[in-house]
């Protein structure tokens, strides 16, 4: 596996795996790495000739009083992972080099930025698309692949593609769990046992929105009811937001007709988890 820590080298690696029109997959991450990621890295090798994916913990997109300072950092173990899955490149770069000093040009997909985690993050998603932007101009992949874990993240980011013009597909894998039904994310690692049972709620609270549409109820208030009676089920979770949306939009529906997007945001302690199911 090549490893580039500038931007210089890792275009230069990029252009000579796509010599002889070979495949560019790139799976952008922020490290702390676990079976989430590693199921777009295997989507990515399935479809592609070469594999590239970049380690950067994206600071325009933390706000203030956000986790940043604290936030896993586990590169030798994550550059170990992604050796054994045989990923090509690695792209692994210092801020200093991503964003150099008076940076000030942004990359906004407007009104979809502040909705669902925007809402509640300001901020959040231009950082999220600025980085996405540069790093889809650095590495030049053919196809990219997000998760649907951050399913507000992968509409901006399709918007933003098909905004800009930008030359690459987008590929969405499915949320990967733990056993239990947890969402993976770099962020349970924060949890106590004791969290980690309460965080459970989550996906309950999905759940049982799915077992009323399954019974045919398509009011998405109601829906919404059902799903925060089981959330305040559990009183160490605090509800951010249980919204029901248009996933190509995230523009709220009341009856759903088609498939929508549930979304669930909930801090445990001071750990903001989120989760998502889609309903068709
Ligand atoms: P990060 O949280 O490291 O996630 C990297 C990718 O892994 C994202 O596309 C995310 O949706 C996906 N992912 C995370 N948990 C997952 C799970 N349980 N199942 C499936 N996929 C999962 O998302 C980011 O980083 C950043 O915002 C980034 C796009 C890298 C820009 O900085």
């Amino acid at each position: 596996m090549k490893i580039c820590n500038t931007i210089s080298d890792m275009r230069a690696a990029s252009r000579v795996a796509r010599l002889d029109g070979k495949r560019l997959g790139f799976v952008p991450t922020m490290g702390a790495l676990h079976e989430g990621h590693v199921s777009l890295v295997r989507a990515a090798k399935a479809k592609c000739d070469v594999v590239a994916v970049s380690i950067f913990l994206n600071p325009l997109q933390f706000g203030p009083d956000e986790d940043l300072a604290k936030y896993p950092r586990t590169f030798e173990r994550d550059r170990d992972l992604l050796e054994k899955e045989a990923v090509d490149v690695l792209f692994a770069p210092t801020p200093e080099e991503m964003y150099p000093a008076g940076a000030v040009t942004y990359v906004t997909v407007e009104g979809l930025s502040e909705k669902l985690c925007g809402k509640s993050r300001p901020g959040h998603f231009r950082g999220v698309t600025t980085v996405v932007a540069k790093l889809f101009h650095i590495v030049e992949p053919d196809l990219a692949f997000f998760g649907q874990k951050d399913a507000a993240q992968a509409t901006i980011i399709r918007r933003m593609v098909r905004d800009l013009n930008l030359p690459v597909e987008i590929i969405v894998g499915p949320i990967v769990r733990e056993p239990d039904g947890l969402a993976m994310s770099s962020r349970n690692a924060y949890l106590s046992p004791q969290q980690r049972k309460s965080a459970l709620v989550l996906n309950r609270s999905l759940t049982a929105v799915k077992n009323r549409y399954d019974k045919g109820e398509r009011n998405a208030p109601t829906l919404i009811e059902a799903g925060k009676q089981v959330l305040a089920q559990e009183p160490a979770v605090r509800l951010d937001y249980f919204e029901i949306v248009d996933p190509a939009t995230l523009d709220l529906v009341q009856e759903l007709t088609s498939t929508s997007l549930v979304a669930v945001a909930a801090f445990v302690g001071n750990t903001r988890l989120i989760d998502n199911i889609l309903l068709s």
